[in-house]
């Protein structure tokens, strides 16, 4: 359930026609619905209430520090994996008590800020969790916090061995994964490290993979996970809290995913007694709240009569393409597409691969860039569109701007939030003169000496 749908034939976020935004500030622009934001971070609060877990949006799905707000006033915490996250979650004004750090390759420098994070009240502190994926990056922490005067929470990223994920790049809790530890590997970590006074080992964190659209391989995960807290409780060890990840699906195409409360249906009764006992659980949702919070728009600049194998074939070139959204080119991932304006009888009655509507034609969807691999979609029908109109790629909330590139010198998209009638500007499209800038002017105190900078 999302609220972008075609009124009289236009497609409409909540109140707004989307053709005024692409009027307003161009195209490609992104634009997120702010009542589906609320919406998906509320379905999911109230499913998963029972064991009134932390709930940290992934922020790595949907960066914009004015969706993270959005999210944050819903009482979301943040999941970062970068510096560069971390500033976006602060900057968004979520409390550092609500934000977790994951990622394989924490820097030094990383590190050392999420361990001294200005609190509201003026004082630093560290960040609530850190998720730690490797032995190395464990001692790191625990030096760190120990040269800080600190306390660092820390729970074990560990690797169920449970193959789930929409992709073979989005399935990261197998053994041949680079994320997190083995169960085997997690035993021996907790018993050498768990009690370290500057970064104890508290909590267990696992993230089996994107895309996920059963609840069994969280069954699975976490079978294989609580047996490893009971184990580490009979060797004295208290594991206080339990991260499961993100994972859940999106409807990219209407009735792909399970709702929030089949997977809370799962896995609520497999940690209600825990939870009552004091265990405390975060989860780390993305793609389940963004996806269908967003759309691209992007204008068709030349439709392209083409020859296949003898067979006519169209191509509609677009001015968004992998730069915009890379997903189609690095997942084969569907996204369903369709022109904002439609005659009757054209209006998507859902979003479908297989739509059957009268008077479509085929066209391979395709960007600007200089690759074969830059599509949105390929042998897809389509009502038929010309040199101008606006279409609009669905389901593009999650992983669509933070994999946006500059690739071919395009500058990056703008972003738009609708609130019921109203839209606005919330991150203005980049000018060329702003693509240039950083290297134009790379060591500005050095800038016309001819002599170079500082290597
Ligand atoms: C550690 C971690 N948590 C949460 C997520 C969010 O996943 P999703 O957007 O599929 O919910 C990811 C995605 O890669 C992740 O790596």
């Amino acid at each position: 359930m999302d609220y972008f749908a075609y009124t009289l034939g236009c497609l409409h976020c909540e109140g707004v026609d989307l053709a005024h935004v692409a009027q307003a500030v161009g195209t490609p622009t992104y634009v997120y619905s702010h009542a589906t934001l609320k919406l998906h971070a509320e379905r999911i609060t109230e499913a998963f209430a029972e064991l009134k877990p932390l709930i940290c949006f992934a922020v790595k799905c949907s960066p914009n520090i004015h969706v993270l707000r959005t999210l944050a006033d819903c009482g979301l915490g943040m999941d970062v994996v970068s510096g560069g996250e971390l500033a976006r979650a602060l900057a968004a004004g979520v409390h550092p008590s609500k934000i977790v750090f994951a990622g394989v390759g924490k820097t030094d420098e990383e590190i050392r800020s999420a361990l001294a994070v200005p609190h509201p009240d003026g004082t630093t502190a560290p960040i609530a969790l850190f998720n730690v994926e490797s032995q190395p990056e464990l001692q790191a922490l625990q030096s760190h916090a120990a040269n800080l005067g600190v306390q660092a929470r820390c729970a074990l990223r560990v690797n169920p061995g449970v193959k789930a994920g929409g992709h073979e790049y989005i399935v990261t809790a197998t053994s041949q994964s680079k994320f997190g530890v083995g169960l085997e590997h997690a035993r021996a970590l907790l018993a050498r490290f768990g009690n370290n006074p500057h970064a104890p080992i508290v909590g267990l964190h696992m993230h089996l993979g994107s895309s996920i659209l059963t609840p069994q391989p969280y069954a699975e995960a976490l079978r294989r996970v609580l047996a490893l807290i009971d184990h580490a409780a009979e060797s004295g060890l208290t594991i206080q809290s339990l991260d499961l990840g993100g994972g859940f699906g999106a409807d990219y195409q209407t009735g792909d995913a399970p709702a929030a409360v089949e997977y809370a249906r799962v896995i609520v009764p497999m940690l209600r007694d825990r939870v009552a006992r004091g265990l405390k659980i975060i989860l780390e949702p993305g793609r389940t709240i963004a996806a269908n919070a967003g759309v691209l728009l992007t204008r068709v600049l030349y439709v392209k009569q083409g020859h296949a194998e003898g067979e006519d074939k169209k191509f509609i070139i677009c001015d968004a393409g992998m730069q915009t959204l890379l997903r189609p080119s690095l997942y084969g991932a569907f996204h369903f597409i369709w022109p904002t304006s439609v005659v009757p009888g054209q209006e998507p009655t859902r979003r479908d691969e297989n739509l059957n509507l009268p008077g479509l034609e085929l066209a391979d969807v395709v960007g600007p860039v200089c690759e074969s691999g830059d599509f949105l979609a390929k042998g897809r029908a389509l009502p038929p569109v010309a040199r101008g109109d606006l279409l609009a790629v669905f389901t593009a909330g999650a992983y669509g701007i933070s994999m946006a590139s500059r690739y071919n010198s395009h500058p990056l998209p703008a972003e738009v939030l609708v609130h019921g009638n109203d839209f606005q500007l919330i991150r203005r499209r980049e000018t060329i003169a702003e693509l240039l800038e950083h290297e134009l002017n790379a060591n500005p105190s050095h800038e016309g000496t001819g002599k170079g900078g500082d290597m």
